[in-house]
């Protein structure tokens, strides 16, 4: 099997080709030959060591993967070969709250990942693709996706009426445009450029602020909203955002605290968390019932990932380049097989 691995240290440039033994699927396990691969955030702190600086190396990069299972082992009842199948980010969460031992389990460190043309993976953690999606969009779902759900729908039962704020234009705040509108809400996004902006309202956002020339984006929200504040923040942002989001929202609102594309540390006044009664949850992207909620509404919505752009298995490093410049739109996607 080809595949991609941080060899020796990290670092893009110690991201290096490499081939390994095909593996034999013991019980219970699939062998999935993977088609498509998509990027994420964490996956470029993985490969620079910033996620994570006690990983053990070599490790191949990437959480999410999508493609075809083509041997099972013994035991395995709930996929067969030809089934095409997306990868669940944590192998071990099948329902109910996270356990001490998910992060363990976690694809694209600490277990190698999709950035390879074939897994073994436990039955348990593949999820099976909805037909009307190519494996390209498939491979977009795994993390950003399932994040974005986590987030509105599972944590934070969002509901008709309801006004969300998002922010940016990477995989999952797209995500969350798309289904906070299938839930029928009013959704506000930010971004730093006006191009993403108008693509943003062409997919179906109500409103844009642009962060870069409205920096107190927050205050914006709150006027959009005639002044009582938006329903529920999806935050990305992390620390350069975060007292900004406990301002955007309404008494008894909800901040679903996601990224920290700005940063994960820093001082934060707790007061208004109190004295306006708000909800802030975090969220690690979520477990295989979510996924296959998920899977069944974008089917019936016929939903189509946003997706940016598509690179050759070869081109790989230049994909997470791409991903690290923020110049993309949703996601990105490296084709395998
Ligand atoms: N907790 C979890 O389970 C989980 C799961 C997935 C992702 N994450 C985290 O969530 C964050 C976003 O992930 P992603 O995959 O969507 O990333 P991404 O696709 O790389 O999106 C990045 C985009 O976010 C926007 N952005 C960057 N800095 C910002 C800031 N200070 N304020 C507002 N927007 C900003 C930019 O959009 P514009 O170009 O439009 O300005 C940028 O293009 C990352 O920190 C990631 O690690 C967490």
């Amino acid at each position: 099997m080809n595949v991609y691995e941080i060899r020796g240290a990290f670092g893009l440039d110690n991201l290096v080709r490499a081939e390994r033994p095909d593996p034999t699927p013991g019980p219970f396990q699939v062998r999935v030959r993977v088609k498509a691969t998509s990027l994420n955030s964490r996956d470029v702190m993985m490969v620079e060591g910033r996620y994570n600086p006690r990983q053990k190396l070599p490790l191949v990069p990437n959480s999410d993967g999508a493609g075809v299972v083509d041997a099972v082992g013994p035991g395995v009842t709930r996929v067969k070969p030809g089934d095409r199948v997306m990868t669940l980010f944590a192998q071990g969460w099948q329902s109910g709250g996270p356990t001490k031992g998910v992060t363990a389990t976690t694809l694209g460190g600490p277990l190698d990942g999709a950035l390879s043309d074939t897994m073994l993976l436990h039955e348990d953690g593949v999820v099976l693709t909805p037909a009307y999606l190519t494996d390209v969009e498939a491979a977009t779902l795994p993390c950003a996706a399932v994040t974005a759900w986590s987030a509105l729908v599972t944590q934070g039962h969002l509901q008709a009426g309801d006004t969300v704020l998002l922010q940016g234009t990477g995989g999952v705040s797209m995500f969350a445009l798309q289904i906070a509108l299938m839930h029928g809400a009013h959704v506000i996004i930010t971004s730093s450029r006006e191009d993403k902006l108008e693509r943003a309202l062409k997919l179906g956002a109500h409103e844009g602020i642009n962060y870069t020339t409205t920096p107190d984006w927050e205050k914006a929200a709150r006027t959009l909203t005639g002044g009582v504040g938006v329903d529920h923040v999806v935050e990305v942002g992390g620390a350069g955002t975060f007292e900004r989001s406990l301002k955007a929202v309404r008494v008894g609102g909800t901040v679903s605290l996601i990224g920290v594309l700005s940063g994960g540390g820093g001082a934060v006044s707790l007061l208004p968390i109190l004295m306006q009664n708000l909800r802030v949850q975090g969220v690690f992207v979520g477990h295989r019932q979510s996924f296959e909620a998920l899977t069944r509404a974008f089917a019936l919505h016929e939903v189509h990932p946003v997706v940016d752009r598509v690179f050759p298995f070869a081109e790989a490093r230049a994909a997470f380049e791409h991903l690290k410049s923020g110049a993309h739109f949703g996601k990105v996607v490296i084709q395998v097989g």
